[in-house]
């Protein structure tokens, strides 16, 4: 996507320096930081540390990850175990976004299949490349595929502005290119369409003020930051038409996981007959479990999260502590969302009800 006129995605392969590259996604929106993923370590610390996060990216460093584990150590990924035990660490980094074990295992199976040094690091190479372009069309798609929801809506407010609510960052920062969430957003505004984004600024991490709101910005996108509390007395007032949120792991029957507060959207938009839309690639859905509450692991992140927020303050990026300094703070980073409570699913081969019938009916090769 475009920033400030110049093509940039999250990650990428820098061809001069042979290295992979990163923005550094905890200084945004006030400083524009690109860092190097030089060693594993460096991509552990990357995904565990959020210098890059949200679902399918960090499926995507993962993958790149396994390439970089063949480029250390003095040719050590030629032992299929040594590899092993390097994916599994890469695995490890974060526990609830499907699409780092998926990426990982990707890439890890096709280097396996060369016994070959040269060829080893090759396969692993193109294969993560793969997973990004891939992961690029399917947020396209989803995009296109989500377009005419909102249009239905825009026809029928008669070309007045549609109010969407999103939660969290599921914008191309979190992916490649669009994002998941934000795809039907961007592609509905590019057709014309009068849109408006609600952005939920996501605490305590704040990627929605931080990173949907600056993504919406750069593109053009008219939007406002609400407090995470302000969705439900917003959509009591018909002040929203849509919500649109993205998902770190779906289950086969349709539970969705995603940031921590997802939960309590989806229960007002319920309450208040409001559509509750989840955009995903089929990257994110774990096709092993059905109920999510039970079986989705849930990240609980360092309570300082929390405890201090981070901003510019007179031009430098400063933590200030809120609580007082002896309170102590609980950091669940995700919820679930049960698939009742959601109105479809917007993938990149279509729109499907949150039914373990109707996803399968979009993906029969994963009928058992
Ligand atoms: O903790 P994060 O920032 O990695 O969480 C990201 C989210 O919850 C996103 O909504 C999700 O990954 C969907 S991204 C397209």
């Amino acid at each position: 996507m475009k920033v400030d006129g110049k093509d940039m995605r999250p990650i990428w392969f820098d061809k001069k320096s042979e290295t992979v590259q990163v923005i550094d996604q905890r200084f945004l929106p006030h400083e524009l930081i690109i860092k190097d993923l030089n060693t594993v370590d460096d991509t552990i610390y990357a995904i565990k540390e959020m210098v890059v996060r949200g679902a399918p990216l960090i499926g995507a460093t993962g993958a790149l990850g396994v390439y970089i584990s063949l480029t250390q150590e003095n040719n050590k990924g030629a032992d299929n175990d040594y590899l092993k035990s390097e994916c599994k660490r890469l695995k490890n980094a974060r526990p609830t976004a499907m699409n780092l074990f998926w990426g990982v295992d990707r890439v890890l199976s096709a280097a396996l299949q060369q016994a070959d040094y040269g060829a080893r690091i090759k396969a692993a190479f193109d294969e993560a490349l793969a997973v990004i372009e891939e992961e690029a069309i399917n947020c396209q798609k989803i995009g296109e595929y989500g377009l005419s929801i909102i249009e239905n809506i825009s026809k029928m407010k008669n070309g007045e502005p549609v109010n969407i609510l999103t939660h969290c960052n599921a914008g191309w920062l979190a992916c490649i290119e669009y994002g998941t969430a934000t795809a039907p957003v961007y592609t509905a505004f590019d057709n014309g369409i009068d849109v408006h984004v609600w952005v939920d600024e996501t605490r305590p991490l704040n990627q929605g003020s931080r990173l949907t709101a600056w993504e919406l910005g750069k593109h053009g996108v008219n939007h406002t930051v609400i407090t995470d509390n302000a969705g439900g007395h917003i959509m009591q007032h018909g002040m929203v038409d849509l919500v649109i949120v993205g998902t770190d792991r779906t289950t086969r029957a349709g539970d969705v996981a995603n940031k921590i507060g997802t939960y309590l959207k989806a229960l007002a938009a319920k309450d208040n007959d409001i559509p509750f839309y989840v955009a995903l690639p089929s990257s994110t859905f774990d096709w092993d479990i059905t109920d999510g509450i039970a079986d989705i692991p849930i990240e609980e992140r360092d309570p300082d999260e929390i405890r201090y927020v981070q901003g510019l303050c007179h031009g430098k990026i400063k933590r200030v502590l809120i609580p007082p300094e002896t309170s102590s703070a609980a950091n669940h980073a995700f919820d679930v969302t049960p698939a009742r409570l959601v109105t479809g699913f917007i993938t990149e081969r279509g729109v499907c009800r949150a039914t373990q019938q109707d996803i399968l009916s979009l993906f029969p090769d994963k009928k058992k």
